[in-house]
C-alpha cells in the first residue's frame, strides 16, 4: 500500500471533521476558540485518528464508523500538548512548527484552551453512532490518572533522577501508550469488532504506543528543531527519564524494534485488511519527526 498516501487522506478527512465540530475563530469567546484552533490546525501527523481509522476497517467497516471517535482523540490529544508545554511543564516554546499554544494567547488562555478541547473530545465521542458509552468509558479511561496524567506526572517526577528503566516503562505506558491504544480500541468498537479483535487492538496498541514514545525520545536525542517542529534536545536539557537515558541509542533502538515486531504479531486476530494496521507500526520506528 501507499504509506504516504494513506497517510495524508486520513489527515485530510480528519482536519475536515474538526474544522466542523470547532466552533470558528471569531466566536466568542473568540480569543479561546482561536487558541484552540491555533494548536488544532497548526499541523499535527494525526496518527491517533488515522489508527483508529485503520482499526475500524481492519474490523470490515468503512472508516466513516470512526469518524467521531478519531476526531475526539485529536482534540484530546491536542489538549495533553496545549499543557505539556506549558511553564509549569516542559516549558516549550515550539510545537508543530508553530509558537506554543501560551505563547501566542498566554498561559491562562492556553490552560483554558486545553480544558475545552478536553470537554470537546468527549462531547464527540458520545455521539458516535455505535457504542457511544464504551467509547467514553475508554476514552475517560485513557484521558485519566492511571493513565494519560499518571503518566506525565511520573515523566516530571522524573527529571534529574537516576535512570529508572521501571519508571520508565510507567512513564512510555502511559503518558503516551494509553492514548494510542486507546485510539486504537475506540475504532474496533465503534465498528462492532469482535471481542478477539478489541483483544489484539489493545496488543497492538499497547506495543505501538510505547514504541511511539521510545521513537519521540530517540528523535528528540538525534533530529533538529526544524526537522521535528518542536525544540530538539528538550528532555536532556531537563534531565528526564527517557529510553535514551536508560538504554542508550542503540538500546532504545532494539527495544523499538522489539515493541514493533510485538505490534505486528497482534495483526492475525482482526478479520479485515491489516496492511494499514501493519504499516502505520513500521512507520512509527522509522518515522523522522
Ligand atoms: C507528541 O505526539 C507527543 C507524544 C506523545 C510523544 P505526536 O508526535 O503525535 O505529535 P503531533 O500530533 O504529530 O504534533
Ligand atoms: C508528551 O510527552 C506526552 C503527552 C503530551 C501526554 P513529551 O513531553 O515527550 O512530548 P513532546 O516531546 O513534548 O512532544
Ligand atoms: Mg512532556
Ligand atoms: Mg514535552
Ligand atoms: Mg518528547
Amino acid at each position: 500500500m501507499d504509506l504516504n498516501a494513506y497517510l495524508t487522506s486520513g489527515a485530510r478527512w480528519i482536519e475536515a471533521e474538526l474544522d466542523r465540530r470547532v466552533p470558528p475563530a471569531d466566536t466568542r469567546p473568540a480569543t479561546l476558540h482561536a487558541a484552540m484552533r491555533h494548536s488544532l490546525f497548526a499541523g499535527g501527523k494525526r496518527l491517533r485518528p488515522i489508527l483508529c481509522a485503520a482499526a475500524a476497517t481492519a474490523c470490515g467497516a468503512p472508516r466513516e464508523a470512526a469518524l467521531l471517535p478519531a476526531a475526539a482523540i485529536e482534540c484530546l490529544h491536542t489538549y495533553t500538548l496545549i499543557h505539556d508545554d506549558l511553564p509549569c511543564m516542559d516549558d516549550d516554546d515550539l510545537r508543530r512548527g508553530v509558537p506554543t499554544c501560551h505563547k501566542v494567547y498566554g498561559e491562562a488562555i492556553a490552560l483554558l484552551a486545553g480544558d475545552a478541547l478536553q470537554a470537546l473530545a468527549f462531547q464527540l465521542a458520545a455521539q458516535t453512532p455505535v457504542a457511544a458509552l464504551e467509547i467514553v468509558r475508554e476514552l475517560a479511561a485513557a484521558a485519566g490518572s492511571q493513565a494519560v496524567v499518571g503518566g506525565q506526572v511520573e515523566d516530571m517526577l522524573s527529571e534529574g533522577q537516576p535512570p529508572d528503566a521501571e519508571r520508565l516503562r510507567y512513564i512510555q505506558q502511559h503518558k503516551t501508550g494509553d492514548l494510542l491504544a486507546c485510539a486504537v480500541r475506540m475504532g474496533v468498537l465503534a465498528a462492532a469488532g469482535t471481542p478477539a479483535a478489541l483483544a489484539a487492538a489493545t496488543t497492538y496498541g499497547q506495543a505501538i504506543g510505547e514504541a511511539f514514545q521510545i521513537a519521540d525520545d530517540i528523535l528528540d536525542a538525534t533530529a533538529t528543531t526544524a526537522q521535528l517542529g518542536k525544540t530538539a534536545g528538550s528532555d536532556a536539557a531537563r534531565e528526564k527519564n527517557t529510553a535514551v537515558s536508560v538504554y542508550g541509542l542503540d538500546g532504545a533502538r532494539a527495544l523499538l524494534q522489539e515493541r514493533v515486531e510485538q505490534a505486528l504479531a497482534a495483526l492475525a486476530d482482526f478479520p479485515g485488511d491489516t496492511a494499514p494496521l501493519a504499516a502505520l507500526a513500521r512507520h512509527i520506528a522509522t518515522r523522522k519527526n
